[in-house]
């Protein structure tokens, strides 16, 4: 008798076994993501264990850094019902204008959400629907070199001003002793969605708003904000190199990481790769919050991030659903956490023993991320990128010498009052 249940035991397990396997067949998952620093290589080494676990294998199709010419290469292929995409990386500003070809998640991630910080799952969802997953958010730092700073007697900038002068002493006495390739100050001033994020810190932290506020008014064309913009133009070709008008995030980072800046603007993840025993300026640099305008006005960091959404003409969706899965998981931020600095979302690993040890920036940063300020996609909504360009070219203008801050401000709030229409 005893024999016989333990039989019939075996049986079933054999025929779920089989079951399973002809109703789950492995699968190629492609994914599309741009990538900066070692983002592919973390990606791979992050899915081995989905790859194991499910059989399926993932082919990463790596696209431009540029989050703007990524943007428009996905929007092509999901206006033409591109099957060959399963997943998208996505930046945390595109889920209105994508939410349509992207699968909701609401039900497959419903146990997972509440790990999650609540303001960010709700920048992914759309109409009630959750079309993306996050994967890690992204605020900015001043990265800053305290071996230079503690050289020439100065401390750490709080506004601008003291940034402004500071990059400036110590970039003359420098090159006067013979650095001659040492730059103030690098940023990311090309004209994409990187000087968006850019100006809006210098406009806000100026007391010059968001560009277009919550309610969807146009704040952009103001005394402040020109201000802002005019001091900015300042750094080109003094502390910041004229071509930082062609910089983005990996430009930046390569002059800063070959020792050849006193100060950076850049994300987290470059905290890592600074860090790394091949940089060298390994040990030499430290973060702050980005400089404020001085006395009633606050830092402002630009609240960004990045997502995993699912095509919904994928051909294999449930595969594609475990894997975004998957990517926002727990255990893959932490993992994406120690191998690159990249800010998680999920609220518990900002706690985790591991992560504070080998990333110290990560719980310092839980503050600066949750008081960052998010660019106006969700009031200008399926309109966010033109308005977003708009402001870029403006701005890009301003830094180039083709007019001045005020006059291109003039003109912006014009064509934004023109997209606008009666309402966003
Ligand atoms: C970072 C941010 C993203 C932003 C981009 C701009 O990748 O996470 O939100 O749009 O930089 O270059």
């Amino acid at each position: 008798m005893r024999l016989m249940f333990k039989q019939t035991l075996a049986l079933g397990t054999l025929v779920t076994t089989l079951l399973a396997a002809s109703v789950a067949q492995a699968v190629e998952i492609n994914i599309v993501l741009g990538s900066v620093g070692k983002d592919v290589e973390v990606l791979k080494e992050l899915i081995k264990p989905w790859e194991k676990e499910t059989g399926n294998t993932l082919n990463v199709v790596p696209m431009p850094s540029s989050a703007t010419d990524q943007f428009a290469q996905y929007r092509l292929w999901l206006a033409a019902g591109n099957a060959d995409v399963d997943v998208y990386q996505t930046d945390v500003i595109w889920a209105p204008q994508l939410s349509d070809q992207l699968l909701d998640l609401t039900d497959a991630a419903k146990d997972i959400v509440k790990e999650h910080f609540p303001s960010i799952i709700e920048s992914q969802t759309v109409n009630g629907k959750l079309i993306a997953l996050p994967i890690f958010t992204d605020a900015p730092a001043l990265y800053y070199r305290k071996d230079l700073l503690e050289k020439h007697g100065a401390s750490v900038p709080k506004t601008w001003a003291e940034l402004t002068e500071t990059a400036k002493k110590i970039q003359d006495a420098e090159r006067a002793a013979g650095s001659k390739d040492l730059w103030g100050y690098v940023w990311q001033g090309n004209a994409y969605e990187g000087l968006t994020c850019n100006a809006l810190e210098w406009v806000k932290s100026h007391g010059g708003g968001q560009v277009i506020e919550a309610d969807g008014t146009i704040s952009i064309n103001n005394d402040k904000a020109a201000a802002a913009l005019e001091q900015a133009k300042t750094w080109v070709n003094s502390i910041s190199p004229e071509g930082v008008l062609s910089y983005k995030e990996e430009e930046a980072r390569g002059v800063w990481q070959t020792g050849n800046a006193v100060f950076m603007r850049n994300w987290p993840y470059a905290y890592s790769l600074g860090s790394a025993d091949e940089s060298p300026i390994k040990g030499k640099f430290d973060v702050a919050p980005l400089p404020s305008a001085g006395e009633g006005t606050s830092s402002a960091a630009t609240l960004g991030g990045w997502n995993v959404a699912v095509s919904k003409y994928s051909k294999n969706p449930e595969a594609a659903i475990s894997l975004v899965k998957f990517l926002a998981s727990a255990p893959s931020q932490k993992q994406r956490a120690l191998l690159s600095s990249q800010l998680p979302t999920v609220m518990a690993l900002y706690d985790d023993e591991d992560i504070k040890a080998q990333q110290p920036l990560i719980p310092r940063w839980k503050d600066v991320f949750l008081q960052a300020v998010p660019r106006p996609s969700a009031p200008t909504k399926s309109k966010y990128n033109e308005v977003s360009s708009k402001f870029w070219s403006a701005v890009h203008d301003t830094l180039s010498g083709k007019g001045s801050a005020k006059e291109n401000l003039e003109v912006l709030e014009a064509e934004l009052t023109d997209l606008k229409g009666n309402a966003w």
